[in-house]
């Protein structure tokens, strides 16, 4: 009996320092999000997985991963029919040695495209080959390892209107004027070659009510109707400014569900004016930023029809929005640059353990929604 005691305290103290402690930080969101029946999830960079505060903060932390840029097209067909998968398969590895699902991202997108492809002046007849052999071709390459993939990134415009692109008119794919066919077709090639994966339209700007979340939600309306393979739509949540922040996101995320398809929070950062050495210039925006951060994660955690929250990268050491505001914004993520939780970090933690609280059988409502929308 005491010698069974001793092996449950040895095996329960060894346990410990594994499951749920991040740069010495004893709790972790994966665990609380486990008990929503929630993905939580951060965009990854593979080639920072040496990095070991790296590698330790993201498989304690989360249960899901998605490829910050190792799926898109320049780097999974570098060449014209030539692919290569090393990156990518690491992030997937990755995942397997840490119990995490794997969100692929993405399969179309007017922008981010390599040379090849854009300078390549192809005929319609062409380019609808090439985006079957690519959709075709990576989503089979990850059949069963990639549980999700956003199948169209971006293809709307701030009005609700189709962006003009390579893949719609620019010349398209032979469906240009035709409104959201190419987007369908897309769909229908993701789905022929991994017909379990979860299909999703991913956008930003189309978080709360507006003219862009109105055309996704009819354009989901009509793929269901006409039996068009999509699963969900993945809201990117890029808060570019603490004064402009969506509201109405709940209803957005209502009226979706109630068509059957799940949201994903795909892309979240909420990014801070900073000075030149990048820290914030007001120190109390951390704790509005920790106040909007707790507000999405409750949201999405209350809605059985929201089941995955993620973050855009998890570390302010790597994020693209310094890049992308060119110096003017920054420490938009849930870790400071020596992978210390922040405000926004403990709001995200709180936000989840309350609401598993006040909602005790959410994971069956979710687990149900999940079955659902991929019938
Ligand atoms: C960004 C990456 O973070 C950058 O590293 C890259 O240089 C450009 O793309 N919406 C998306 C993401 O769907 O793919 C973008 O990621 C950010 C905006």
């Amino acid at each position: 009996m005491r010698f069974i005691i001793r092996l449950n305290f040895v095996a329960i103290f060894i346990a410990l320092p594994i499951v749920g402690q991040s740069a010495g930080f004893a709790q972790s969101l994966r665990q609380e999000a486990q008990k929503l029946g929630l993905q939580v999830g951060a965009a990854v960079d593979p080639a920072r997985f040496s990095e070991p505060l790296y590698a330790e903060t993201v498989a304690n932390q989360f249960n899901m991963v998605e490829p910050e840029n190792a799926m898109k097209w320049p780097a999974t067909e570098p060449a014209r029919g030539q692919f290569s998968f090393a990156a990518g398969d690491q992030v997937v590895e990755f995942a397997e040695a840490h119990q995490m699902k794997v969100r692929g991202h993405n399969l179309l997108w007017g922008i981010s495209n390599p040379a090849w492809l854009t300078e390549g002046h192809f005929t319609p007849d062409q380019l609808r080959s090439i985006m079957k052999n690519h959709i075709i071709t990576v989503v089979s390459h990850y059949r069963g390892k990639v549980f999700a993939w956003d199948v169209v990134n971006e293809a709307f415009d701030r009005d609700g209107r189709l962006k003009h692109t390579l893949w719609y008119d620019r010349p398209g794919i032979g469906l240009a004027g035709r409104g959201t066919a190419y987007l369908a077709q897309a769909f229908r090639w993701a789905h022929q070659a991994d017909p379990n994966a979860l299909l999703f339209y991913n956008d930003y700007a189309a978080e709360g009510l507006n003219a862009k979340s109105d055309a996704i939600y009819a354009m989901v309306k009509d793929f269901k109707r006409r039996h068009v393979p999509i699963d969900g739509v993945g809201l990117q949540m890029h808060l570019m400014d603490l004064n402009q922040i969506p509201t109405s996101v709940a209803a957005n995320i209502a009226r979706l569900a109630a068509l059957g398809v799940q949201v994903h929070i795909t892309e979240m950062d909420v990014a801070l004016p900073v000075d030149a050495s990048g820290k914030p210039l007001h120190r109390a925006d951390l704790s509005r930023q920790a106040k909007i951060y707790g507000e999405m994660a409750t949201l999405c955690a209350e809605q059985p029809g929201c089941t995955a929250f993620q973050t855009w990268g998890f570390t302010d050491k790597y994020s693209w929005i310094p890049h992308y505001t060119r110096g003017k914004k920054g420490d938009g993520l849930l870790f400071d640059s020596n992978y210390h939780p922040k405000p926004a970090y403990r709001a995200v933690l709180k936000a989840f353990k309350q609401a598993a609280k006040k909602h005790p059988t959410i994971i069956p409502q979710r687990l149900q929604i999940e079955r659902h929308s991929s019938l």
